[in-house]
């Protein structure tokens, strides 16, 4: 593809390691009807929550590079994990605007007018404090604690949400969430927003907060600014992965009906 980067009609990326990123994808789709799209899901690495920064640099960097090369004006990391432990190591390091949904949604966090939060997230995400320090930044007062959900995301990548013992798990962990006393719950891994159906059933639905409605107007918003919108009328989107294209294309089923399999692509 021979797009020059940063013009209004080149294509946005976003990357995750699986199906979770679409939750995202999804809606900044539904905000901007008007722009192209790459998705790329490293299906062969999930789960990323379980991997060392080492990896999650080196996974990070080839995808972020392949973007470059396709053109992109804006990538969307589009997963909690690397725009928790990562982001701060390769920001301002690529000539397209990256959207990392952490940084990216934590002053609307910070305003919320509550005192105590809970983040569901992967292992990476919680050990690295992120959303702590981020919230923090803008509103030192808030009461922030996380819980790690060692099961959810292969939950959501092997279809299996409705199956009982998913409820179960499920519950067991968001009933350890509700007896610290949050306010509302943060659904701090991109993958957890295919759950909120059976979380609803277990506590109210408008406890839980899915950042990517944020973040998906903070991209409208900064786009705009920028004068990158796109005024195409020939856009299109490409789905590439890593491994499991037949796989993705079933698990992806509740957020994005996907025409075809995702494209196989490895670096
Ligand atoms: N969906 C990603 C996130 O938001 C990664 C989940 C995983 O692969 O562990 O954190």
């Amino acid at each position: 593809m021979n797009i020059s980067n940063n013009s209004n009609n080149s294509p946005i990326g976003f990357f995750d390691s699986g199906v979770g990123g679409l939750t995202v994808l999804q809606k900044v789709k539904k905000l901007l009807p008007n722009e192209s799209f790459i998705f790329y899901g490293d299906t062969a690495h999930v789960p990323y929550g379980e991997k060392s920064k080492e990896q999650l640099l080196e996974y990070s960097q080839n995808i972020l590079n392949y973007f470059g090369e396709c053109g992109c004006k804006a990538v969307v990391m589009a997963c909690n994990t690397t725009s928790s432990v990562i982001y701060n190591d390769i920001k301002g390091k690529y000539d397209f605007k990256l959207y990392p949904v952490v940084q990216s949604v934590a002053h609307i966090l910070a305003d919320l007018p509550i005192k105590k939060i809970g983040i569901f997230a992967t292992k990476a995400t919680i050990s690295s404090g992120a959303y702590r320090t981020e919230i923090a930044r803008y509103n030192p007062e808030m009461q922030i604690f996380g819980q790690y959900c060692p099961h959810w995301v292969h939950i959501v990548e092997n279809n299996t949400v409705n199956q009982k013992s998913s409820i179960e798990i499920i519950k067991n962990d968001l009933d350890m969430m509700l007896s610290k006393g949050p306010e509302k719950m943060v659904l701090g891994c991109t993958h957890y927003p295919y759950l909120l159906d059976v979380l609803s059933k277990f506590a109210p639905r408008e406890m839980f907060i899915d950042p990517a409605i944020y973040l998906a107007e903070f991209i409208k918003h900064d786009l705009e600014q920028s004068g990158l919108l796109s005024d195409s009328k020939e856009r299109f989107e490409k789905f590439y992965v890593s491994a499991a294209p037949a796989a993705f294309k079933n698990a992806a089923k509740m957020f994005y009906d996907l025409k075809d399999e995702p494209q196989l692509f490895t670096f």
